[in-house]
Formats: structure tokens, sequence, C-alpha cells
């Protein structure tokens, strides 16, 4: 089996919590050997811990000797160091959101196409074994899909992580951080076709693009499995001083809608994510755990009307962790030439609708 060697550009939560580990944990198909990050107290922290060689920059990360390369940067980055690292000959695995516009991940896929490598985007949900046994269950499904509804009360992460040793750096450069959020509101300004102000900025790049973008992506898978689609946009809006986001679709071929919400609650230490897709006798349920509880089940819950009665059955199809198994994929998909699960393709999908959407959102 070929070791692949690899780099990790960004070493922040993510990263910490999951990549890095469970990189390492793949001894068989990864041998991490270099980390770039701008802060030093992060990078020369993890190169004690891991023995890995550090490097300030991920460009130049890339000219250490590598096969592929994680990218878990803040989001304006992942374009241009997808690209750098493509044209360097090198496979890609980058965070979601790809990238903020469809021009941006347009250029990803074309160095992809002209460097024959593979990229693939970290949605790991579509890896998740009550995901896939719900796009099982939907296929044998008859009669219209009515409705598919998604809520989310996002705590953020620190009640899910704090019990981990992270290592947080306070020493990333001013420069830098201005520069990322200088990179964050052009690309958002390229997506929406308009200047927007901080706050659209905000909620753009933060509700929509960062978080409902997993639901959004797998909302797809599910609705390809149930054979629907998503139809035209009927409603979009930014909410709670634009820390919160709506938005709903018609389903396609049927009259039924999809509504999604998203809701940070900082103060409120509970993670609720929850897809249901309803049929006329039938409703299945989704619940994901907060991503950073690794090896907890997301509960995969089917309700079938008997006349009057009903039975509910919690299926538990097993305990694999998706941020691992997208890890197995990509090795696969670059060594076995395995077909990528997340393209880049996908990700353009979601950023153009989200662009809709938000564009829907500012005609309001
Ligand atoms: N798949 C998921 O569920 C999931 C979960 C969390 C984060 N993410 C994504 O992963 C990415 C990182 O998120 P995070 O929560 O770990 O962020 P974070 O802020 O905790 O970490 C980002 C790290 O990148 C470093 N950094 C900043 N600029 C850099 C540059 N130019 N090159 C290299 N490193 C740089 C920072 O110093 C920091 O250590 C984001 O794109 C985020 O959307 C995905």
């Amino acid at each position: 089996m070929t070791r692949l060697k690899v780099g990790i550009a960004g070493c922040g939560l993510v990263t910490q919590v999951e990549h890095l580990p469970n990189l390492i944990n793949l001894p068989k198909l990864f041998e991490v050997v270099a980390i770039a990050d701008p802060s030093a107290t992060v990078r020369e922290a993890l190169s004690a811990r891991h023995g890995l060689r550090a490097f300030e920059s991920a460009t130049e990360m890339m000219t250490a000797g590598l096969d592929a390369i994680v990218i878990a940067t803040p989001d304006s980055y992942h374009a241009d160091l997808a690209v750098a690292a493509l044209e360097r000959g090198l496979h890609v695995f980058s965070e979601k959101p790809l990238a903020y516009n469809t021009a941006d991940i347009a250029r990803i896929i074309a160095a992809r196409d002209k460097a024959g490598r593979v990229m693939q985007v970290g949605y790991m949900k579509r890896f998740d074994p009550a995901y896939l046994m719900l796009c099982d269950l939907l296929r044998t499904v008859d009669g219209p899909l009515r409705a598919v509804t998604v809520d989310v009360l996002d705590s953020g992460s620190d009640p899910f992580v704090a019990h981990h040793d992270m290592v947080v750096g306070t020493d990333v450069p001013k420069a830098l951080i201005e520069e990322g959020a200088a990179r964050r509101a052009a690309q958002v300004k390229v997506a929406l076709g308009t200047d927007a102000d901080p706050l659209v900025t905000r909620g753009f790049s933060g509700p929509y693009s960062s978080s409902l973008v997993h639901d959004l992506n797998v909302v797809q898978g599910l609705l390809d499995a149930a054979g629907a689609k998503m139809g035209k946009p009927v409603g979009a809006a930014f909410i709670a001083g634009n820390s919160g986001g709506y938005l709903s679709a018609k389903l396609d071929p049927t009259d039924g809608l999809v509504t999604m919400t998203w809701m940070a609650t900082p103060r409120l230490a509970y993670y609720c994510e929850r897809i249901s897709m309803v049929f006329d006798d039938r409703n299945f349920e989704l619940r994901f755990p907060s991503p950073y509880l690794n090896h907890h089940l997301t509960e995969l819950i089917e309700r079938r009307a008997n006349g009057l009665a009903l039975e509910e059955i919690r299926h538990r199809p097993s305990y694999a962790e998706p941020f691992v198994e997208e890890l197995k994929a990509w090795h696969a998909a670059i060594v076995d030439g395995a077909p990528v699960v997340n393209t880049a393709e996908q990700a353009a999908t979601d950023m153009g609708l989200f662009a809709t959407f938000a564009k829907l959102a500012l005609a309001k």
C-alpha cells in the first residue's frame, strides 16, 4: 500500500482535533512530514510534539518533498493554496468552503485538470454511516418527497473541544489577520457581484459558507438519492445580526419545499443539527452530534405509519468516524484511482446556490 507524504497547512482547531491525529492514526496510508502555520507558538509546539518539520509559510512547505497537502487555513486562503499545490503536482484535500466564489473554484478545477491530481473537499458528512444508510433507504421509497427541513443551533466548538490539549496561538502577525479579512471581503464581493457591508460579508462567510454549506451539500446528496432536486429559491435572509442564516427553495419535481435555518447560540452549550425528510407516510430524521465529538453516532430515525399506529426505527449502521473515512477515501482516490467523492464541482454548485440565496436576501 502506498504511503503518502503529507503536509498540513493551517494548524488550528480542525487540524489539532481531527486531521493531524487522524492522519497519524492511519500510518499505513499517510506519513505526516510537515506543518505550516504563521503562529510560531502553534507550529513549534506541534512540531515538538509530533516530530514534524515546521514552516511559517504554506507555499514554502510545498517544496518539502510532499505527495499531498491538507489545507485547513482560514477560508480565504484555500483557493490560492490549492492552485499553488496543484501546480506543484501535489494532491489536495481542502477544507470547506473550498472558496467563497465560483470564479475561484473554476481556477482550482483548471489547475486540477492541468495537473491531473486529486482534489477533494472536506465535506466529511458525506462519509457519515447514517447519511449513507439514509441514502440507501431513500432509494427504496415510493411516493413524493413533501419537504426537507434543516435546523441548526450551533454553540461553537468550545464545549466540545475544551477537554483537548490544544495549542492556540495569539502571535499571528496583525498584518496577516488584516490581509485575511481583506481577502474575505474581496472574495465575497465577487460572489455577490456587489460591495457587501461587513455584516453581509459576515452572514455570507459565516452562517452560509462556513456552516450551512455542510447541510446544503448533504441535502443535495439526499435529494439525489430520493430522485429530487433543489428547485427555485423562494426565500433567504441573514438573521440575528447576521450571525444566523435562513434559506428556502422549492423541490423539483414535486411542489415540496426545502428550508434551512442556522443560528449561532454562543451562550448555550448545546449543539443541534437536524435534517428531516418528509414523505406522505414516512419520515426520516438525521441528528448530527457536534462534528468534533469523534465516534459519536449520528442518529438516523425512521418513522413509518401503519394506519393510525406508528413504527419508529433507530438505525445504527456503524461507529465509523466521518473525519477518518474522508481521509481513507482521499488516499484511495490518489493511489487506487477511486472516484473522488467530494469534488470541486460539487463545491461550485453549493457556492453558486449560496450566491443566489444571498442576492435574494439582499434584494429584500
Ligand atoms: N469540516 C469541518 O467540519 C470543519 C470544522 C472546522 C473548521 N473547518 C474549516 O477548516 C478551516 C480552518 O478552521 P479552524 O476552525 O481550524 O480555524 P482556526 O482559526 O482554529 O485555525 C486556522 C489556523 O490557520 C493558521 N493560518 C492563518 N493563515 C494561514 C496561512 N496563510 N497559511 C497557513 N496557516 C494559516 C492560523 O494561525 C490558525 O492556526 C476553515 O476553512 C474552516 O471552515 C472545517
